[in-house]
């Protein structure tokens, strides 16, 4: 044991710091109450049909802030914002049991690969090689097809640091998998910071050359009262383009203004407000159902921002993709069960999902979703929550 000499005077200042400390200052005391350290807890969440077991995670900002994962198809299931007072609620559509998930999900929640979004008659070519991947939205494949990543259980790791706790998902799918080229070794990290901003990364490399897509697909409802629709949240969207589509949703292939149409969402408007105008392209969505081609391609900016006036409300989803698709729900019929009672009714959430454009794979003109083995694909997107009294 070592001995080290201390000054006297020292000594004194130490003791009475020490004796200053154990009192406590009504400073000192509440300001350890009220900074929490962010946090995660899991436990199981039941096992899929085919026997896998799934886990769920509960993520904890500093400030209150609650995220819940599954690891099933890495499905938010519940996230938590504040109100102008204070008070935090449920934003995000979901279920509570894992059947659910399982039987029917317009994709609540879910990750989404390999592709976000449509391929025409599920077919793109690479080197001269076809590739057929499955049809499940009438000619077209769709969101990675009927077992895409939105079904698959993923590994998770979850840590802690000052700012921010997160989760890591991982998932290998195999060569061929849904019809695709390559093995595809899928990491994506959910990060709730303590700015009320979970920022999602996206990583992954193949063995073959292939095509890759990754997004989010939370429904959100801002109010947090989910027997009301959206029609009445602010929306802005930072594009002056956007892609009109044929009958089947597949981009027709220019990008239009969308200057005097009612695509024009450059100054936030509420998103129910040019649904019922005469627009083909809106018919041919049922509502709004596309792909936004969001300005400053290239950099990670602000892509779109929604406001919900009752609550104060307000979400920020930065991106650095080169688009954003905004589906208003309209596929949502008042069928599925909502967590205590009652059915999600017609336009009761909507997603606003970072991606590159749908179809890519068949027109060359748009960004490329080439994933070659030896590089890497990355995608970066934060959703970000606080809150304005005012308009947007
Ligand atoms: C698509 C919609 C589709 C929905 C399924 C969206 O990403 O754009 O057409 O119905 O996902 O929930």
């Amino acid at each position: 044991m070592t001995f080290t000499t201390i000054h006297p005077g020292y000594a004194l200042l130490l003791l009475s710091t020490l004796l200053w400390q154990c009192q406590g200052s009504p400073d000192t005391a509440s300001t350890m109450e009220t900074t929490p350290a962010p946090s995660f807890s899991s436990k199981p969440y039941g096992k899929t049909t085919d026997g896998k077991e799934v886990d769920i995670y509960t993520l904890k900002n500093a400030k209150g802030m609650e995220l819940q994962v599954i690891t099933y198809g890495g499905i938010i299931t519940s996230w938590t914002a504040p109100d102008q007072d204070g008070n935090y609620g449920n934003v995000v559509l979901g279920y509570d049991k894992l059947e659910q998930y399982e039987a029917s999900n317009p994709y609540f929640g879910a990750l989404i690969g390999r592709y976000g979004n449509r391929i025409a008659k599920g077919q793109f070519e690479l080197d001269g090689t076809t590739w057929q991947l499955e049809t499940n939205d009438g000619p077209n494949h769709l969101h990675g097809g009927t077992r895409g990543f939105d079904k698959v259980v993923w590994s998770a790791e979850a840590k802690t640091g000052e700012q921010a706790v997160e989760l890591v998902l991982r998932y290998t799918s195999p060569d061929g998998e849904g019809g695709y080229p390559g093995t595809l070794n899928t990491e994506v990290v959910y990060s709730l910071n303590n700015e009320d901003e979970l920022v999602v990364t996206y990583s992954a490399t193949t063995d073959k050359k292939t095509v890759v897509n990754l997004t989010q697909h939370s429904y959100f409802n801002l109010s947090g009262d989910f027997t009301r629709n959206v029609q009445d949240h602010l929306l802005e969207i930072a594009a002056d383009a956007y892609l009109p589509v044929d009958e089947t949703l597949i981009p027709v292939g220019q990008l239009a203004s969308v200057e005097g149409t009612p695509f024009d969402f450059r100054s936030a408007k509420p998103i129910g407000q040019d649904l019922e105008v005469e627009d083909e392209q809106l018919a041919r969505g049922k509502g709004y159902d596309h792909c936004w081609a969001l300005n400053n391609p290239g950099t990670y900016r602000k892509a779109a921002a929604v406001a919900h006036p009752g609550s104060g409300r307000l979400l920020e989803i930065f991106t650095d993709e080169p688009g954003i698709q905004f589906y208003g729900g309209n596929f949502l019929d008042g069928t599925l069960p909502m967590p205590g009672g009652g059915t999600y009714a017609h336009r009761t959430g909507f997603c606003l999902e970072t991606q590159h454009y749908p179809d890519s794979p068949n027109q060359p003109a748009f960004p490329s979703v080439v994933l070659e083995p030896g590089q890497t694909y990355r995608s970066k997107t934060s959703f970000k929550f606080s809150t304005k009294t005012n308009s947007l």
